[in-house]
């Protein structure tokens, strides 16, 4: 394997060397928050957007951030510069740190914050053009989703129920509405106009999604974010889903029906094509 630098607690170093105690919260209970942030460019994303995000998650689980946000973009950056590649995947994570296991909160405890980075792998040219085919399930998560937590069971099960169906992702219903998916939110497009689930405490506030509605906003299509029935996703005539590492993709089948024409869709086109100029703007400024 290759040796990998790793930041843990303080210290850089190589991944086979970073230990957690077994009596860390995050193993024990799922008890910590996390955030991925795409690297383009050598460039973090609306980096931010991801540390409000973050701030979001720990103040929702009552844990103080350990680090200001110039701290974060200090590390996050010398992170990335231990990295070759131009374009990246920066995953960080925040738990309560170690202490005996009481499911109530510990007196006392240093949080373990962990960071890595990952080649960013965005979807192939040929998914971009031929689109993708997605399952649904019903929406069984917690009603905490807009936390990015490490407790991800939920989603890892769902998602697994996509991958053994061949799917790339598993659109969400909770009470007959579309949420979000298992590790993305989701867009509709119905007679030329956008709709997606407002933010809520049942979805992630993407930072896609956010990203999304403002080129869809300057390209001039409009948009509505609203409840969204089942049958309005199933009857749509465009269907994506978002995410940082899938940034748009359009969703060509559900259960197995064609979604619209059965091929990525003419608002998808002009989004999709919006978001890769807007990446290339990104770097050129980063250049
Ligand atoms: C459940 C869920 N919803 C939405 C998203 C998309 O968020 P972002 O655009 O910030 O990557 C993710 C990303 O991992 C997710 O896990």
């Amino acid at each position: 394997m290759m040796t990998e630098t790793v930041y843990l607690n303080g210290e850089f170093m190589p991944l086979e060397q970073a230990r957690i105690p077994v009596l860390d919260r995050g193993f024990i209970f799922g008890d910590g928050v996390y955030e991925v942030i795409p690297v383009y460019s050598r460039h973090p994303f609306r980096l931010p957007e991801h540390l409000a995000r973050l701030q979001h998650s720990l103040d929702a689980i009552r844990l103080a951030n350990p680090m200001t946000d110039a701290e974060w973009t200090r590390l996050i950056n010398d992170l990335l510069a231990r990295h070759a590649g131009e374009d990246q995947s920066i995953y960080l994570q925040v738990t309560r740190g170690v202490a005996k296991r009481d499911h109530a909160f510990p007196r006392e405890s240093k949080p373990t914050v962990f960071m890595m980075s990952s080649p960013l792998v965005t979807p192939a040219q040929d998914l971009v053009d031929s689109g993708v085919p997605c399952i649904t399930a019903v929406d069984y998560r917690w009603l905490k989703c807009d936390v990015k937590s490490v407790s991800l069971l939920g989603n890892c099960l769902l998602r697994q129920s996509a991958a053994e169906a061949g799917a790339t992702e598993v659109v969400l219903f909770r009470d007959g509405h579309l949420t979000e998916a298992s590790a993305s939110n989701v867009f509709v497009v119905r007679n030329g106009k956008l709709l997606s689930p407002p933010k809520s405490h049942l979805i992630l506030p993407g930072i896609t999604y956010d990203v999304v509605l403002e080129l869809a906003a300057a390209c001039g299509v409009p948009i509505e974010l609203r409840a969204i029935p089942e049958r309005e996703v199933r009857s749509a005539d465009e269907l994506w889903v978002t995410s940082s590492t899938k940034e748009v993709l359009a969703v060509v089948a559900l259960d197995g029906k064609p979604v619209g024409s059965g091929k990525p869709g003419p608002v998808f086109k002009t989004v999709h094509r919006a978001f890769q100029e807007f990446k290339r703007k990104i770097m050129r400024a980063a250049a």
